[in-house]
């Protein structure tokens, strides 16, 4: 039987983060993560780091290799109906930013800092399973190198993402669960070609979505919306390129620079809150507890929000046995996760070409676009919503 203060199950941003802090407040724990060390540094995410999440990585000191990389952006763009406009980001925000960094740069460097304090991370688990929640004394079994383990502890933190064990293992009766579904999916690829412009484009035109990003000065990250079903290999190259040329059109003759296509996956888009975030002894955080669609890239910033609220309540409850935090953990959460549950719908309804959509709902959307981009106050919401609201604030 091993014991450790707080066992976490999943090394994602969300886990990895939660025991980066808890470390350093002092607080033993023990990650437990089912893929290898490899397949997480390399998997590719999203990328966009809200003002917020690149100021807990630099306060907690994590975030020196982003400032490094990291790639400051302070504004977006908007195309449609052939034009194009820009979104000035840190103008309508009284100067915030976002900052472009793959969720993988985030990955290796919480992993080094959990290495380097000596903290334990095991990869390649299986068979995960949490115990006893409901009790005092919950515990953790899972096989590592053949052998069967147990980890006895104070509390679990279920950071083990949509497809984990820890939401399940709650039972149905104790959380509500509000789900939305879209009748789409994103084609990203990752091409090795050079950014051929410094801020993210999005495009709303009636073939559908097409999104701009990056990932360095030397990688282009690029998405379509395709059908929910569709498979990459529909997708040839060529295809790819002529596509996102025709629906990236603004009027200016730009068209996102082409190179080899190094990647290339259909992610599937819905929306999911459970709540509340803990039962008894377990505290879920991230995507095991909340699911955005990636359009307005918040499911890394939610995760790091989760764990900034939840760290420190699980610190002072090791500290002195105080619940009081633990048990305001959930609320404090769900008043943020709502905010951007609206906003990620929100943006992607404005954006995406819906297949059974009418002139009726087209023309709404074209209304809320016109009004985006020529109204301060409309652009000023959906800027301070990208952003990130800051952390202090009532949404926490
Ligand atoms: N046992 C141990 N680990 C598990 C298990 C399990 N049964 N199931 C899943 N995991 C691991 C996954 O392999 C993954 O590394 O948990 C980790 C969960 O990480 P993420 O999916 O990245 O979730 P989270 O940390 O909440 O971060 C949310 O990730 O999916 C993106 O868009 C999402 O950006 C958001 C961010
Ligand atoms: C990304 O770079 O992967 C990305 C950027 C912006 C989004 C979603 C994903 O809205």
């Amino acid at each position: 039987m091993i014991r450790t203060q707080v066992a976490i199950v999943g090394a994602g941003p969300a886990g990895l983060m939660l025991a980066h802090l808890l470390h350093r407040a002092g607080v033993g724990c023990i990650v437990l993560e089912s893929q290898a060390r490899g397949y997480i540094e390399g998997r590719v995410r999203a990328g966009v780091l809200e003002q917020g999440t690149v100021d807990l990585m630099k306060a907690s000191g994590v975030g020196e290799r982003l400032g490094r990389e990291g790639l400051v952006h302070h504004g977006i763009e908007l195309r449609f109906d052939g034009r194009a406009h820009r979104i000035d980001l840190a103008h309508l925000t009284g100067g915030r930013s976002i900052t472009v960094y793959g969720q993988h740069e985030v990955i290796k460097d919480l992993v080094q800092a959990r290495l380097a304090a000596g903290g334990e991370l095991r990869f390649e688990c299986s068979d995960v399973a949490v115990h006893d929640l409901d009790t005092r004394h919950p515990r953790v079994t899972f096989t590592h190198d053949s052998q069967r383990r147990e980890i006895a502890c104070d509390a679990v933190a279920g950071c083990d993402g949509s497809h984990g064990i820890c939401r399940p293992a709650i039972p149905r009766s104790g959380l509500a669960i509000h789900e939305r579904a879209y009748p789409f999916a994103w084609l990203g690829i990752l091409a090795r070609a050079a950014p051929s412009r410094q801020e993210l484009v999005y495009a709303h035109h009636e073939r559908g979505f097409a999104l701009f990003s990056m990932r360095s000065p030397q990688l282009t990250r690029l998405y379509l919306q395709v059908a929910p079903d569709e498979q990459p290999t529909a997708w040839p190259d060529e295809r790819i390129w002529d596509e996102l040329d025709a629906r990236f059109e603004g009027g200016d003759g730009w068209r996102p620079a082409r190179g080899p296509i190094v990647e290339k996956s259909v992610t599937g888009m819905r929306s999911l809150v459970v709540e509340p975030m803990r039962h008894g002894r377990l505290f879920l955080a991230g995507d095991a507890a909340h699911i955005v669609p990636p359009t307005g890239a918040k499911g890394l910033n939610l995760a790091m929000a989760d764990v900034r609220v939840l760290a420190p309540a699980l610190a002072s409850f090791c500290a002195t046995g105080d619940e009081q935090a633990l048990d305001a953990y959930s609320a404090t959460c769900l008043k943020r996760v709502w905010r951007a549950e609206h906003f990620s719908w929100w943006m992607t309804a404005l954006l995406h070409r819906f297949p059974e959509g009418d002139s009726f709902q087209r023309r709404l959307q074209h209304a809320q676009l016109e009004y985006v981009v020529s109204s301060p106050a409309a652009g000023a919401s959906l800027a301070e919503n990208y952003v990130g609201l800051p952390f202090d604030s009532a949404t926490a």
